[in-house]
């Protein structure tokens, strides 16, 4: 009972984050070197998965060429003797196995994963919203895992929030059956906070069962006129165990200029080198 297969929602236009995300996909957005999406790969392969599904758009294409081969750049590398630099970039492209999928309309995360059921209709399967980059000790997604290895059923990721924040993300109830451990019973996404079931939010990770696909193909469009996957995960909790984990670590929202921002700052900081500069222009010395 494991999860090998990891999906990722990436055809998201990013609108929260223009101008500059007109020509730039914002899981390219880089942190510190690296792209936002690469972090979320990482975590995934670091849980177990080997087969990555990105659902993606045509304003992607950048992704795809990032984990692929640049045989020009390659070569280039090479014939300046650059073979460390030569090195890494083919590691980039051996990374994972990739298969991509078009999502052809913005219908909704919930949508989203619809479009994944041709590879994931068979077995559980992970979640990664790459907007959601956690700094921690155990990868997020491997933290899920083990709790559907321990006590099957569905799982998502939980976080105590603010009321001022509550109306931003999917909330869910339920049941703590064990420290931090919740079997879920109530769902609503993007809540008025007098209608919020709990303060505890979900977080961009999820491990789903396939009875998840034949919800969201006969389910209609919920909040914001999209098909939402809480929506789908409240019907599925009604007939199978959902469980709410709150996980430990430390999450930066890169789908906003702030979290952004802030998940730069701390990843610099906790680089050696980095950390004196950016210390030293903080203090503006
Ligand atoms: C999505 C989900 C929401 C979840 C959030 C976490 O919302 O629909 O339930 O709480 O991700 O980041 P979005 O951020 O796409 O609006």
């Amino acid at each position: 009972m494991t999860v090998k297969k990891c999906l990722f929602p990436v055809a998201g236009l990013g609108t929260r984050f223009l101008p500059v995300t007109k020509e730039i996909a914002k899981e390219m957005l880089p942190l510190v070197n690296r792209p936002i999406i690469s972090y979320g790969v990482e975590e995934a392969l670091g849980s177990g998965c080997e087969e990555i599904v990105m659902i993606t758009g045509r304003a992607k294409r950048s992704i795809e060429n990032y984990f692929d081969r640049s045989f020009e750049l390659e070569d280039l590398l090479l014939r300046r003797g650059k073979k460390e630099l030569y090195d890494k970039m083919i590691a980039i492209s051996e990374l994972a196995e990739i298969l991509y999928i078009r999502q052809r309309e913005p219908l909704g995360l919930g949508h989203a994963v619809l479009c994944g059921e041709p590879v994931c209709s068979s077995e559980y399967f992970g979640v990664i919203l790459p907007d959601d980059v956690f700094i921690h000790t155990e990868p997020v997604l491997s933290q899920l895992i083990k709790v559907h290895e321990r006590l099957g059923g569905s799982v998502i990721a939980l976080e105590l929030v603010s009321d001022e924040d509550v109306s931003r993300y999917g909330i869910a109830s339920g049941v703590e059956i064990e420290p931090g451990i919740f079997r879920i019973n109530d769902m609503i996404e993007k809540p008025k906070l007098s209608e919020a079931p709990s303060n505890y939010a979900i977080m961009g990770r999820y491990v789903l069962s396939p009875e998840i696909f034949p919800i969201l193909h006969s389910q209609g469009t919920g909040a914001g006129g999209e098909i939402q996957l809480t929506d789908a995960l409240r019907t599925l909790a009604k007939n199978e165990p959902v469980y709410g984990v709150v996980y430990k670590g430390r999450r930066f929202d890169c789908g906003t200029q702030k979290g952004w921002l802030s998940a730069n700052i701390q990843l610099a900081l906790e680089d050696p080198e980095l950390r004196k500069m950016v210390l030293k222009v903080v203090e503006g010395k």
